[in-house]
């Protein structure tokens, strides 16, 4: 399974995701491949966000080795399942993709927790505070363990 994590800078919530996931398929030893991507290139080459690597270690999760990276169509091919966190993300996702863009691939990640809401993954980036960083990832870690168990059973 290959599973792509997206956002708008990729350093808050789709590096917290990328990491939950991984920790999670690393534990129950599954061989995934996981990644993630920013459908803006402002962050491109930097680390994640300092509170997004404090709240993931917290939690055991280490997100520090990860960097940020735009989204590319060609993503599109590469991944079986692309996770975006709002409405905006799914728009730009689809944008890019142009002729290689693949409905079926692609879902908002609150959907996997909470099927049919269309809710998004609020951004703490602006609130910037410790949280905010764990409100967001008590949201991801709950999506990541129900989509891990669907697909697992
Ligand atoms: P993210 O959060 O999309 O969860 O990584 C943001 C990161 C950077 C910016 C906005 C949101 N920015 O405006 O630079």
């Amino acid at each position: 399974m290959k599973v792509l994590m997206v956002c708008l800078g990729n350093i808050c919530r789709s590096p917290l995701a990328e990491g939950i996931l991984q920790y999670k398929s690393d534990e129950q030893k599954l061989n995934w491949e996981i990644d993630s991507a920013g459908t803006g290139g402002w962050h491109s080459g930097e680390p994640p966000h300092k509170k997004a690597q404090k709240i993931a270690r917290l939690h055991g999760v280490n997100i520090s080795p990860l960097k940020a990276r735009q989204f590319i169509k060609e993503d599109m091919q590469r991944f079986d399942k692309i996770y975006v966190m709002d409405s905006d993300n799914y728009n730009e996702v689809k944008r890019i993709a142009g002729d290689l863009w693949d409905e079926r691939k692609v879902d908002l990640i609150l959907n996997e927790s909470n099927p049919g809401s269309n809710a998004s993954v609020p951004d703490p980036w602006y609130e910037n505070t410790d949280d905010a960083f764990e409100t967001t990832f008590q949201l991801l870690n709950e999506a990541c363990e129900k989509f891990l168990n669907k697909i697992k059973k």
